[in-house]
């Protein structure tokens, strides 16, 4: 308890320096409460301004696809190298660490998988986000689903909500859909109906015509999901040049944990996110990793 007599007189006012006033770094960010801002700042890096998303929630669409099969032997030796990991609360739970002291991208949605539609989704409770420390949340959200669309821009809604009342941002992720058509105009459409109800940050994909577009149109930052897997030289190229069309990460998942090579790959992409090492420069540093481990 502070003593009532006897204390040091305040007499430090530093007067004539004014107090700092800092500007934040993410897009779309600046007029953000404190909780938010802490939370976007652990997931991107405030040098490169960029993130590498490790994502692994894959199972709860898909069962245990090609490398995910036992997460304790694939993917917790990945979580050192990413910036920011995302999986459902079971894996979580299950597998990772509490230790690993990693921004969580918190998959809150879920529902129907592969077998049936996919995104008919609810909500986890938003006290689970809390208990497990999310530092962004993950919902599906279904554009152009004539069944989902709004069952999946409600969720998303109600998480905005939600996250701005806690401190949690949102990280919208374009469905995965059956029939979608994965031009600039659909990703444009989708990214940004997603920022405008909300989302902090929009997980799309990416496209080689117009992706520069999507960015400018989308006010919040854009991960690109690494979709199906990809000789390791190709999936350099997207991140890329995705990161040069402007998008402020990657969200990848089966291009790094199906690699030859996980550990080498994710940290290929690492050196082109952060450090904008060209397609060529990352397959090489892939190689040479790969070679060494
Ligand atoms: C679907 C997801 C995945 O996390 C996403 O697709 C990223 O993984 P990949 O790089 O394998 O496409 O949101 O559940």
């Amino acid at each position: 308890m502070a003593d009532a007599v006897g204390n040091i007189e305040a007499k430090e006012y530093g007067f004539g320096i004014e107090q700092k006033s800092e500007g934040f770094f993410v897009k779309g960010a600046s007029h953000l409460g404190w909780g938010l801002q802490d939370r976007l700042r652990r997931i991107f890096n405030p040098v490169s301004g960029n993130t590498v998303m490790l994502a692994f929630d894959h199972g709860y669409i898909m069962g245990p696809t090609s490398g995910l099969e036992r997460m304790d032997l694939t993917i917790v030796p990945l979580i050192d190298y990413a910036d920011c990991i995302m999986c459902t609360r079971g894996t979580l739970r299950q597998v990772v660490p509490p230790t690993s002291n990693k921004p969580v991208a918190l998959r809150v949605s879920a529902g129907t998988t592969i077998l049936t539609d996919l995104n008919n989704e609810c909500l986890i409770d938003m006290e689970e986000a809390i208990r497990l420390n999310a530092s962004i949340m993950a919902p599906m959200v279904a554009i152009g689903s004539p069944e989902f669309e709004g069952l999946t821009i409600r969720n998303l809604t109600r998480l905005v909500d939600m996250g701005n009342k806690y401190g949690i941002p949102v990280l919208g992720v374009t469905a995965v859909g059956k029939d979608l058509v994965r031009d600039s105009r659909y990703i444009s459409m989708a990214s940004r109906v997603l920022a405008e109800n909300g989302a902090h940050v929009v997980k799309t994909y990416f496209c080689e015509e117009g992706f520069e577009k999507v960015v400018a149109a989308c006010p919040v930052p854009i991960v690109i999901a690494g979709g199906k897997k990809l000789p390791e030289a190709e999936a350099l190229g997207v991140a890329y040049r995705a990161i040069q069309a402007g998008a402020a990460g990657v969200d990848m998942g089966r291009n790094v944990f199906q690699s030859e090579c996980p550990a080498a790959m994710i940290q290929a992409v690492g050196a082109v996110v952060h450090e904008g090492l060209t397609p060529e420069q990352g397959f090489e540093k892939y190689n040479d990793l790969k070679a060494s481990l």
